[in-house]
């Protein structure tokens, strides 16, 4: 939400790196809507959905204007002022340390600053082309 705008998508290419420092990767595709202010803000908010989620995920994961996709959901904020989504079963709230360009995407390596603590609820997975709660 800092100069390069607002923007979020939907992202399975997301994993743990270290926990000291606490670090994490995610994979972002250089056409994506959310290229650009995502590597201009160099920050970014992982929000862990659950169940609930399915509908929000697909806007987030299609091509639905950024502002519908935010007027979908409830967010506030933690230090890097990124998205929280509410209801969300963990939110890593980072900065991006390092970036490594991977053919068509850009590996994010980024320092966990801030954490929302866990919510209730079974995790909403995308697997075989479909979601599904585990
Ligand atoms: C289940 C699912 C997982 C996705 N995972 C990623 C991902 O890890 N990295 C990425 O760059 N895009 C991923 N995408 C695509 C983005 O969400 C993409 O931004 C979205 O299709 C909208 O494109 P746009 O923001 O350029 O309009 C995924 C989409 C879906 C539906």
């Amino acid at each position: 939400m800092d100069q390069g705008g607002r923007a979020g998508f939907a992202a399975t290419a997301v994993c743990s790196v270290s926990d000291t420092p606490p670090s994490l990767l995610v994979c972002i595709n250089r056409n994506s809507s959310a290229y650009q202010p995502v590597t201009t803000n160099r920050v970014l908010c992982v929000n862990v959905t659950s169940d609930q989620h399915r509908t929000l995920s697909q806007l987030f994961g299609g091509k639905t204007p950024v502002d519908e996709r935010f007027a979908a959901a409830s967010w506030s904020m933690l230090e890097t002022k990124s998205p929280v989504l509410e209801g969300a079963l963990e939110s890593f709230d980072c900065r991006i340390r390092d970036i490594f360009v991977s053919g068509s995407h850009d590996i994010l390596v980024c320092d966990v600053v801030a954490l929302k603590e866990r919510s209730e609820g079974a995790s909403l997975i995308y697997f075989n082309r479909a979601y599904h709660a585990l």
